[in-house]
């Protein structure tokens, strides 16, 4: 395992830095289990989830001690349109957080989740958003003017996508993803072999085609915006290290958590909606319980 030193400014809210620590990387997250109002905690397995605003936790966690972050924010597309599902025209609309409030505020909204991001990001670190055109430009300014650095911009075909009711527009198939580095100095992790490996022993394109999660994902209930497990396993394997550190500010039904789980990462999750935090235990004890029986 990496022994890593980090300088930690903790408990204190943002920008104000004032306590500093020196600990080494494998006492960091015994540090944050012992901040109040965490929903759950693994021990064990090294997993937590807060039922949280992100922009009220995030201050709380010492800056440079996150190696790998995973943001599938609200893309803001919840305007009373209309989706086709199962053969069914059903209404777009994902709940109150994904409303759109207008650009501008969209804008700082992003700006500010960024920011944060960056700031608790190791130096080294990397921070992988997915959006669809609603939210993906902004991201991109956004993360341009805070001084990330970009490193890939992913095409996610989604290989059997809904028809387009209207048949007004080719059909939607794809998401993107953009892959960044906290800044120009850093000097990120990319499992070069292990993706080239997973893909026949041809280096990996920045086209995945992965399905849209199915049923099974879905048995411990549903998220209307839920991941594939197999789009998180390879984020995580792309560019992270056994017992690194993920975090997911947005969590929703823990799909990161359950892919870091099960590559043996320690995760933080911070999710606003109880009824999705339900979700993801569930499917981290599933998760536990199948790493058990395989020892
Ligand atoms: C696009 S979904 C994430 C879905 C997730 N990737 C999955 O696979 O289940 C975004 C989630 O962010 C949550 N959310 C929205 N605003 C938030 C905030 N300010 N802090 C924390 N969570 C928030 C929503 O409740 C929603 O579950």
């Amino acid at each position: 395992m990496r022994e890593e030193i980090y300088q930690l400014s903790f408990l204190m809210p943002m920008p104000t830095l004032t306590q500093e620590k020196t600990v080494s990387k494998k006492d960091i997250f015994g540090l944050l289990v012992n901040l109040p109002n965490y929903y759950f905690e693994d021990k064990k397995h090294k997993t937590i989830l807060y039922k949280e605003n992100c922009f009220d936790v995030l201050p709380e966690f010492p800056e440079n001690s996150i190696d790998m972050i995973f943001a599938d924010p609200p893309y803001f597309l919840s305007n009373g349109g209309f989706t086709c599902q199962s053969g069914k025209k059903v209404s777009v609309n994902k709940g109150r957080w994904d409303v759109s409030k207008g650009l501008e505020e969209t804008y700082i909204f992003t700006q500010r989740w960024l920011r944060e991001c960056q700031r608790v990001l190791a130096p080294n670190g990397t921070i992988w958003v997915s959006g669809t055109s609603h939210i993906i430009y902004i991201v991109g300014s956004a993360m341009q003017n805070l001084g990330y650095k970009i490193l890939n911009d992913i095409a996610w075909f989604k290989v059997n996508p809904p028809p387009n009711l209207s048949c007004r527009y080719f059909t939607h198939s794809t998401e993107t993803i953009l892959w960044a580095a906290k800044n120009k100095e850093s000097k990120h992790y990319f499992n070069y072999n292990l993706m080239k490996k997973i893909n026949n022993n041809k280096q990996m394109l920045s086209l995945w085609s992965i399905k849209a999660p199915g049923q099974l994902e879905k048995i411990y209930g549903k998220h209307p915006t839920q991941k594939p497990l197999e789009l998180l396993n390879r984020i995580i394997l792309a560019s992270t290290r056994h017992n690194d550190i993920v975090l997911d500010p947005f969590s929703g039904s823990g799909t990161t958590g359950l892919a870091a789980l099960k590559e043996g990462r320690q995760f933080i999750g911070i999710e606003l909606e109880e009824e999705y935090l339900k979700v993801s235990i569930k499917r981290i004890k599933d998760e536990q319980r199948s790493l058990l029986l395989r020892r």
